[in-house]
């Protein structure tokens, strides 16, 4: 189990299918923190992105689950955090390949646009894959060097 120890974060459009996933990893073994919202009032989803975003680039927690109406807000707000690889996705087989590949260390989907066993299908493919490294890696520098340049040197060539 690469990731033990998690963080999830939601607005209030996800209240309850952020505590079906956090149920539903509990069973199996994991540590999740809740920083997102228990309420239906509304709650804007950069605090919750954010949050989650700064726990694990801190490495307090191994990885981030985050859920917001189309996943989209949420991963954009954990995004803007230095170090943060957020892939937004609505089936498995995205999620799988951004762990593969992209070493992503956030994963968001949306309560709008995916159901219940598609989100745990998703949270499965993500936590059960591996980070392959080798030539990946070059891209995950280039992506460091953007995030903390603003340049490419690659993209002057
Ligand atoms: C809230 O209405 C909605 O905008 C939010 O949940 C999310 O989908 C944003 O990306």
């Amino acid at each position: 189990m690469a990731f033990k120890k998690l963080a999830i974060g939601n607005d209030h459009v996800a209240v309850e299918m952020k505590n079906e996933i956090m149920a539903y990893l509990q069973e199996q073994g994991y540590e999740v923190i809740n920083v997102g919202t228990d309420s239906t009032e509304r709650f804007n989803y950069p605090v919750s992105g954010y949050k989650v975003a700064k726990m694990v680039a801190s490495g307090e927690v191994d990885g981030g689950i985050l859920i917001c109406g189309t996943g989209v807000g949420i991963s954009l707000s954990a995004n803007k955090v230095h170090g943060i690889r957020c892939v937004t996705c609505s089936e498995p087989y995205s999620a799988r390949l951004s762990r593969q590949h992209n070493n992503t260390n956030c994963v968001a989907f949306g309560a709008r646009v995916v159901g219940i066993e598609t989100a745990k299908d998703i949270v499965d493919a993500w936590l059960g894959a591996e980070y392959e490294g080798g030539r990946h890696q070059v891209r995950i520098d280039m992506l460091t060097e953007i995030e903390t340049t603003q340049a490419l040197a690659a993209a002057q060539e």
